[in-house]
This record gives structure tokens, C-alpha cells and sequence, in this order.
């Protein structure tokens, strides 16, 4: 023991060893750079080869590297590409190394489901794998940093960045951001499979008046603090090297030049050390905001709110210098900024080999590894959520002789890559399995593939529906995959109406005229909204954009080769006219307890006001029950804990896996509390038949919240406990009281 504990203080002595040598460092470069070269390192512009936002020529870019007038590039991929540009930076009086970031959102090469598909597995280890590839195909290509992961919690379909993120729920997205940042960054900067993460957007960006991209956001900060804060927090938790902040303004004042974000909460009561990072030119955005007159006070107010870096604005390389000359903004400010960013450039070694990620024969190794299809395989699959099996239709028989594989995103490749997959052009990702091939490969030879394209995703032309009606009566059973189109979801793809596009529920109503037994699966970025098939059709299948492996992962669920275990991240609404819409949301004082109950009640008058499909829910091809609920107590104080067990039976005839779900709710407070929280979540894999004892530990921390004086607090009185299946799916209630101490 003794021992050890020797160890662990040596390892601590060196650790701050090194971070004190690293300041040293830093400190001695800051003493022999220029006040233009500092400001430099301030200064991130993109390869103007794919640009990921509105791009303004810079014909300079290679000159001002030279010039040392530049800290970092984004949108540069390869080991080549980006050894060439760090060699222009060698050039350059000081030799400070070049970083690179890119938008590696849902892989790199082999791509994965989007991060909402991927929030549907709930499956935590799964995912920080995921991130673990995609950081170690990004590494090996030069790419030092990934703008991910987008941690904002949204609550609105119509905002097309929902594909981005983790869906509603904050302690679902907390634990997803935590998860994927370790993923990302690996077991510390500087081995050569990791990249700095960044959490992004800071802060509220989900909450979009009218899930208008770009728009205001207006709440309250306890809002603030209780809802949309918490995942950023996970990932400070997580170590994360930067933060990026969000285009929009927060009650007033835009994320890029808020002090009480920036320097009072992460930089001050979070003690983040890593840098900020604004979001594609919002500095010089604020003009268009009406919060800077013009760029220089655009600049000078972001700098001085805590905005570390800036993206692709210019605004600091063309006024900062200025800026501290005229002593509007102190030098002191300039050098804890270039500090935050030459330190992240020591912790990846940058300054020991500047082409350390340039290694071309580990990219060749990386993006070639087999291991990394097969763990996308596996991703995609258990994103998908099972909606409806109402007839057993699933899982296909492979004796099947003759099935009809129908609809516009039957065959084609790209949209299986959804939206923000690295850029195609720059990156080899011609590996993608479309569904087509997926099901080819799966089917025996003694079955029958039959396609028909039948409708586009868009228009109303029914050319096609007579084809496609001809080949259904030819088969066994019809599988129909139809949605959105990839890039109808993502950075400035809101739609006010996210209905199934075109005519693709008309041409469902057709196909079902064939009476053949038919499974639909609905491709997209966003919960959308199709009443006519959820309420017509009895096997619907929602397989969002899955990446590289589509159409292997849905031909192994079609075919109960993998048992679907998703649960939705997101609620999905009956219509436009709910949203927002949400699961945890308050009780009011006249609520519904059932959409029957409606006279006086908080409801529409012509819609039902529960949700089309709920969040946590979905389907397996087995059943679970939930039996044998106990407490270790009735009571606890704030200082005890207290446990929650219960036994979880797979009750059918397929090995499958349940996303058991711990629902609590703080029946009154000192504010409203909502209805239910999600305060624990397993995933459980259960041979038909087997049993297993589910635990959950209850502790102060999971019944605190923000009073309305911002203080994180617990109150006595009685909580109510809800284990269920989805957040509607209530299996097992209980209730318990927290004693004063
Ligand atoms: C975009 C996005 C941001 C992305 C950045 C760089 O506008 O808002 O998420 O990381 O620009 O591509």
C-alpha cells in the first residue's frame, strides 16, 4: 500500500513537473514574440478547398503562415496536406506549429450514425468507441482536433442540427458528452490516436426561437443552469481541451462576447484551462447582431469576454494589434489567450515534432483497419429503434422467396453518410454499404430481390407508384425505405414542417392497397412526423443516417441477426403545432391525465397533446418484464443513499437488450419540478428466459436542482420513483422521503 502511494505522488510530483515546465516554456515564448505574432496564434482561417461555412477568399493564407500571422487552419485533411502547411509554419521567425480542426462529427473514413442515432443505443461504452475511431483515423491523418462533440441539448425538431447532438434530455446528453469527450481524447493528448475535443456550441444554440438556425435565445438562467448547462459541464468534467462558442445571442448578448459565460462560469467557476474557439466568423456576426459597431469593436469585445480564438472573422488579425496599442484591450488579455492555445499545442507535442500526425504510413494503417467497419456495424445497429411490429412481421424469415426491397433510399450510398460526414471529396469514403447491398448479402440464394424506386423523396411525380405496386404483389413481404434526404437535416436545415417529404406517405397508402405484409423504414436526421403510417402501417422501422455499414446493420436487424434495442433520444410529436415538446417538462395546474382529459385542461383542442412516439422509447422483438420492486428504505437523508433493485426478466423468445430507465419526481419544491427526470439508465442483454437484479443508488446529487436563487439544493419531502420501458412505459412506481438532515 505504502507503495503505491509512493507511485501515485511521484506521478503527481511529475505531472505538475511537466505542466509547471510547459508554463515556463510558454512563458519564455511569450517573452520573444511580437505583439503581431501573438496575436497570430489568435488568428484560425480554413482551407478554402471545403469550406464549412460562408467562405471570403483569403489568397494569403500560405504568406501569413510564413509570417507567423496564423495559429491554427480548419478543413485541411491528410498527412500530406497538412505536413505541408506545418512546413510553412517551420518557416516562420518563431516556429510555433500550426494546429488543424475539423468537423469529425460521426467519424472519419468510416463513418458512424449520427450522434442522435448514435444517443438511441444509450450504450455509453459503445459510443466512446466510436469516438475512439473516429479520433484514431482523424489523428492519423494530421487532423489534431475535432470540433465535437455538439452537446446541445434541443427540444425542437424543426432545428436541423438535432442530427448533431444527443437529443432532449440532460442527463442522457451529459452522460453521451462525457463519454464521447474521453473517446475522443483518448488517455491524454499527445498519443498519436487522440485529438482535442470540443464542446460545442456554448451555449443554448438548441433553444432557437422557432428552431430557426441562427435565431435568439431567450430563458431564464435557471433555465439555463438546470437544463442546458450540464452537459458542458460533463465535458470540462471529461478533461476537454477547447470549447467552441454558439452563433447565438442569449438573453441579449451574443455567445461569442459573453463575459458571464466565458469568463464567470467556465473560465472562472469551472476552472477550464483549454481555450475558446468562436464559431465560423460570429465575431464580425455581432455587427449583423447589433452588439459591435463595427469589426475592431467586434474584436476587442470578444477577446475581452473570454473568446480565446477566432475562426475564419479575421477581426483579431486586423485589429488586436491596434486594439492594444490604443490600450483598449490589455496586453495581458492577448497572452492568457495565445497561453491557453500554445499550451494545448506542448500537450500534443507539437513543439517536440511539429509532423508528429503527418505519419503516412499510419494513415495508411488507420484508415484500412478492418476492426473499425465492424465496430460501425455494430453502432448502426443498435441505433436503430424498432417502432411497430404489430403482426411478428420482423425479424424476416431468410426463407423468404421473394422479397420487395422498394423506395428512393433503396440503392443510393451517399445519404446513408448523413449529414456533417467528413468531406467526401477530401476522404476515401467510398466504403459505405447501401441498403440494396446490405440486404444482397444477407438474403439466401433461394431468395428473390426485387427493387422498384417508386417515388422520389421530394415532388409529386407518381410515375413510378404502378412499377413499384407491380413488383409488391410479385413478393412475400414489401420492405420500403423512404425519409428525408441527408442534407435535409443538419447546419442551417430548419424546416417548419417535418412532415415526410413530397409524396412518400401517399405512395405507403398505395403499396398497402397490395395487401402484402410491408416494413417501412424511415431514414433521418430528425424525429419527423408521419400520423398516417404510424397509425396505418404495423412494422415501422426508424434507422435515422447510419454511416458506412447501413445496409449490413439494417439487413441484421430485418433479419434478427441483432435484436433492435434503440430508444428514442428525442420525442417525436403528432405535429408541428406542439412543439416544443418534451418529456420532463412541468406539471401546470391543470394538467391532463390522459388525452381524453380535456375539459379545462392544459391541451389543444384539435390535437391530442401527448406525444406521437415518447422519449426512451422502443421496441424489441423479445419482452421484458419488471418485477420485484424494493428500497433499502422509505427514507433517506441528503447525506445517505439509498438503493433501488428490481428483477428484469426476459419474458420472450429472442436473446435481446433493454434500456431499463429510472424516472424520479420531486412531487413539490421550492420551484415547480418536473413531471419526471431520467435520473439512471442500463442496458441489459437478456437470453430468452434470463433473469437479472437491476440496482440503481439514489444520492443527494440526483435529487438536487437549482432553487430560484441559482442554488444547486435538495429539499425534504417525497420523491416518486418510475422504472419503466420509455418515459410513458412505467413498469414499476415506488416513492420514498428525503428527511431533513
Ligand atoms: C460551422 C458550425 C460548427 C463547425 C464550424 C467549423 O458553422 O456551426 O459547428 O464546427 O462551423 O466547420
Amino acid at each position: 500500500m505504502k507503495k503505491c502511494f509512493i507511485t501515485l505522488g511521484l506521478l503527481l510530483a511529475s505531472l505538475s513537473y511537466a505542466q509547471k515546465n510547459t508554463e515556463q516554456k510558454i512563458d519564455a515564448l511569450l517573452q520573444k514574440m511580437t505583439l503581431e505574432e501573438k496575436v497570430g496564434q489568435l488568428n484560425q482561417y480554413t482551407n478554402d478547398a471545403n469550406p464549412t461555412g460562408p467562405l471570403v477568399i483569403n489568397p494569403n493564407k500560405e504568406k501569413e503562415i510564413k509570417e507567423g500571422k496564423l495559429g491554427s487552419m480548419l478543413n485541411v485533411m491528410g498527412a500530406d496536406r497538412t505536413r505541408k502547411y506545418q512546413e510553412l509554419a517551420m518557416q516562420s521567425r518563431m516556429k510555433i506549429p500550426l494546429l488543424f480542426g475539423l468537423d469529425v462529427i460521426h467519424g472519419y473514413k468510416i463513418t458512424f450514425p449520427l450522434p442522435l442515432a448514435e444517443a438511441a443505443s444509450w450504450d455509453l461504452p459503445l459510443i466512446e468507441q466510436s469516438a475512439r475511431i473516429a479520433a484514431t483515423e482523424a489523428a492519423a491523418s494530421g487532423v489534431h482536433w475535432t470540433f465535437a462533440p455538439m452537446v446541445d441539448i434541443a427540444r425542437d425538431p424543426r432545428w436541423g442540427r438535432v442530427m448533431e447532438g444527443a437529443g432532449e434530455d440532460t442527463f442522457l446528453g451529459s452522460k453521451i458528452a462525457y463519454a464521447r469527450v474521453k473517446g475522443f481524447q483518448g488517455n491524454q493528448l499527445g498519443d498519436v490516436t487522440s485529438v482535442m475535443a470540443c464542446a460545442k456550441h456554448f451555449v443554448g444554440y438548441g433553444a432557437a426561437v422557432g428552431g430557426r438556425d441562427y435565431n435568439s435565445v431567450d430563458m431564464s438562467n435557471r433555465m439555463l443552469w438546470e437544463t442546458y448547462l450540464p452537459p458542458f459541464k460533463a465535458t470540462v468534467d471529461a478533461g476537454v481541451a477547447t470549447f467552441m462558442n454558439s452563433f447565438n445571442d442569449l438573453n441579449g448578448i451574443p455567445a461569442t462576447a459573453n463575459a458571464y459565460l466565458q469568463r464567470d462560469i467556465l473560465k472562472g467557476k469551472w476552472k477550464f484551462d483549454g481555450f475558446i474557439v468562436s464559431d465560423w466568423s460570429s465575431i464580425n456576426e455581432m455587427i449583423a447582431h447589433g452588439y459591435a459597431k463595427d469589426s475592431k469593436d467586434a474584436a476587442a469585445k470578444a477577446l475581452l469576454a473570454g473568446n480565446d480564438m477566432d475562426m475564419e472573422s479575421s477581426a483579431y488579425r486586423n485589429y488586436l494589434v491596434e486594439l492594444v496599442r490604443e490600450g483598449k484591450v490589455p496586453e495581458t488579455v492577448v497572452d492568457d489567450a495565445v497561453r491557453r492555445i500554445l499550451r494545448k499545442k506542448f500537450e500534443l507535442g507539437l513543439f517536440d515534432n511539429p509532423y508528429k500526425y503527418c505519419d503516412l504510413k499510419r494513415q495508411e494503417k488507420a484508415l484500412n483497419n478492418l476492426e473499425h467497419a465492424k465496430v460501425a456495424r455494430e453502432m448502426a445497429a443498435k441505433s436503430i429503434v424498432l417502432l411497430k411490429n404489430e403482426q411478428n412481421i420482423l425479424p424476416l424469415s431468410k426463407d423468404l422467396k421473394t422479397i420487395a426491397f422498394i423506395g428512393p433510399m433503396v440503392k443510393p450510398k451517399r445519404n446513408n453518410h448523413g449529414f456533417w460526414a467528413v468531406d467526401l471529396k477530401e476522404v476515401d469514403s467510398s466504403y459505405i454499404v447501401s441498403q440494396w447491398e446490405g440486404l444482397e448479402r444477407k438474403v439466401g440464394k433461394n431468395t428473390k430481390l426485387l427493387y422498384a424506386k417508386g417515388c422520389d423523396i421530394e415532388g409529386n411525380n407518381r410515375s413510378g407508384f404502378e412499377e413499384a405496386i407491380a413488383v409488391a404483389k410479385q413478393s412475400d413481404v414489401v420492405i420500403v425505405s423512404i425519409g428525408e434526404r441527408h442534407d435535409m437535416s443538419g447546419e442551417a436545415k430548419s424546416r417548419s414542417n417535418i412532415h415526410l417529404p413530397g409524396i412518400q406517405e401517399e405512395f405507403i397508402q398505395e403499396l398497402q392497397k397490395t395487401g402484402k405484409p410491408i416494413v417501412i423504414l424511415i431514414n433521418a436526421g430528425r424525429p419527423l412526423i408521419f400520423n398516417w403510417i404510424a397509425d396505418n402501417m404495423p412494422t415501422i422501422v426508424y434507422t435515422w443516417w447510419l454511416g458506412s455499414e447501413a445496409g449490413n446493420a439494417i439487413a441484421d436487424i430485418l433479419f434478427g441477426d441483432y435484436n433492435p434495442s434503440g430508444k428514442l433520444p428525442m420525442t417525436f410529436p403528432r405535429d408541428e403545432g406542439q412543439i416544443p415538446l418534451y418529456y420532463n417538462h412541468f406539471s401546470t395546474g391543470r394538467p391532463s391525465k390522459d388525452d381524453n382529459d380535456v375539459v379545462y385542461k392544459s391541451t389543444y383542442i384539435d390535437l391530442p397533446s401527448s406525444p406521437k412516439f415518447a422519449f426512451g422509447y422502443g421496441l424489441s422483438y423479445t419482452t421484458f418484464s419488471y418485477t420485484d420492486l424494493k428500497l433499502s428504505s422509505d427514507k433517506m437523508k441528503s447525506n445517505e443513499q439509498l438503493s433501488i433493485s428490481f428483477t428484469l426478466t426476459n419474458s420472450g423468445k429472442y436473446m435481446g437488450e433493454e434500456v431499463v430507465q429510472l424516472y424520479l419526481k420531486d412531487r413539490f419544491g421550492s420551484v415547480v419540478r418536473p413531471v419526471k427526470e431520467l435520473k439512471g439508465f442500463q442496458k441489459v442483454k437478456l437470453n430468452p428466459g434470463e433473469q437479472k437484479t437491476i440496482t440503481f443508488t439514489i444520492d443527494n446529487e440526483l435529487l438536487s436542482f437549482y432553487n430560484d436563487q441559482l442554488q444547486w439544493i435538495s429539499e425534504p419531502g417525497t420523491f416518486d420513483i418510475m422504472i419503466g420501458s420509455s418515459s410513458q412505459d412505467i413498469r414499476l412506481q415506488s416513492s420514498f422521503e428525503l428527511m431533513p438532515n
